[in-house]
């Protein structure tokens, strides 16, 4: 109940009570495939009451942007680039292999830090993506996807009080779990059009308070990817000051224009600092599986198991044994990621060449950002609405990934997209 509730709060604080009813106004009985035939329940001040009595912790959170974009986006029929996820299947190996673990048995809890098979072929492929040995007993743990490891380590690192720095636009798990965990975050702002980091000024944000800096490459919602440079300037600072480091690189395989893998596994300083998190989810275009994992030194492992241990204490097995066959056997797919996704972007890059959208430059992850200031005078927010409702595209606001919510014309497109998709979002996109 009380997430349902929590779900009409959102949508108020996001559409507005008489938005919604205008949606559904404004689109019903069109012509178009898009066209609105739900409707939204208007929340009852009796429910705004018992949210209030719980003195939330989170009191600014409602549903994220990304749900209320999909939830939009099936509501009035539109082509969905807002969520990242792929629309299209994995491979079929990959879903055999499920069934065969299901089949064979694999169904109880597996172990606290993940199965032996898995742990051993992460280990392997960080040896080859990066040539760092890590212990896959103490150093490597599988989680439920990389949001579980991100909150695992920002719970085990931050206390109250602790200042925690995030570059803004930020993906959205941060914030919150630093609030949950007494700490506080300390935005720093990247610009468009290169999102880059101005080290100076990172450092010039670090107090006695500061604990962990969390930093996310290649970079959503951006593409931007960090250069050896950044991490050096990274690893400096968390050396100098004894800070901590969360590395958020869920789309570590996605980096294109056969441009090396950049990593804080290679800066063995940092490394020894740090909590490195990945997603299969993203690696192996299954989001639902919801398996990560993230990789920290002894010490670090010790402590995140502690917590793990009590969040989930375990994910999926079929689904950890799967992906360590698929590993094992057919470990190359990873290093095709990257060749993948550059098709999926030039396709789309192309596509667009002839509509007024401006694009940003991509050089990893599966999204695009585009300017679209030529088309309309609307902020980003209201733009992504008017996209999905009237021309049946869905996309995210690039704003609400920034604590200062800056008022930008541009918004993140997902290419994670099977061909057709893109071609039919690109007509519709050069259309405005
Ligand atoms: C930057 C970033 N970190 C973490 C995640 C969460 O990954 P998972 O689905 O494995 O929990 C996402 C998913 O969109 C993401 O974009």
């Amino acid at each position: 109940m009380a997430v349902r509730v929590q779900g009409y709060v959102a949508a108020l604080l996001f559409f507005g009570a008489s938005q919604v009813t205008g949606i559904a106004c404004s689109a019903m009985g069109r012509s178009k495939p898009w066209a609105f035939r739900g409707s939204i329940r208007a929340q009852s001040a009796a429910e705004v009451g018992t949210i209030m009595e719980l003195h939330s912790k989170l009191p600014w959170v409602g549903t994220t942007i990304f749900s209320q974009m999909s939830q939009l986006a099936q509501q009035v029929g539109a082509l969905n680039l807002s969520q990242g996820f792929p629309d299209f299947p994995a491979d079929p190996r990959l879903l055999t292999a499920l069934n065969q673990q299901v089949l064979a048995g694999h169904n109880q809890y597996a172990p606290m830090i993940g199965v032996a098979q898995l742990r051993e072929q992460i280990a392997t492929l960080t040896a080859h993506c990066y040539q760092r040995v890590v212990d896959p007993e103490h150093e490597i743990t599988v989680t439920s996807g990389a949001t579980e490891a991100l909150f695992v380590a920002i719970q085990a690192l931050v206390r109250p009080g602790d200042e925690v720095i995030v570059f803004d636009p930020a993906y959205d798990s941060y914030e919150p779990a630093v609030a949950l965990a007494g700490g506080r975050t300390v935005h720093i702002q990247l610009d468009a059009p290169d999102f880059s980091v101005d080290w100076a000024e990172v450092a010039k944000a670090v107090t006695a308070r500061t604990r962990l800096i969390i930093v996310n490459s290649p970079h959503n919602p951006t593409g931007m990817v960090f250069s050896a440079a950044d991490f050096a300037a990274l690893e400096a600072l968390v050396v100098a000051h004894q800070l901590y480091c969360i590395s958020d690189e869920v789309y570590e395989h996605m980096v294109f224009s056969a441009a090396p893998r950049t990593s804080a596994h290679r800066f063995a300083a940092l490394a020894a600092r740090s909590f490195i998190v990945s997603s299969f989810g993203k690696t192996f275009h299954v989001t639902g599986w919801k398996l990560g994992y993230c990789v920290a030194p002894m010490a670090l492992s010790v402590e995140f198991r502690k917590i793990h241990q009590y969040v989930t204490f375990s994910s999926f097995t079929p689904a950890q044994y799967a992906i360590a066959q698929l590993l094992q056997h057919h470990g190359e797919l990873v290093d095709e990621l990257a060749g993948f996704y550059q098709a999926k972007r030039d396709l789309f890059r192309q596509l667009l060449a002839q509509s007024r959208l401006q694009l940003l430059p991509c050089a990893g992850t599966y999204f695009q950002l585009a300017d679209y200031s030529a088309i309309s005078e609307l902020d980003d927010i209201e733009f992504c609405r008017w996209l999905t409702i009237e021309h049946g595209v869905a996309a995210i606001p690039l704003s609400v990934f920034s604590h200062a919510k800056p008022s930008t014309k541009i918004v993140r497109f997902c290419f994670a997209k099977q061909q057709s998709t893109l071609q039919q979002a690109a007509e519709r996109l050069c259309l405005l």
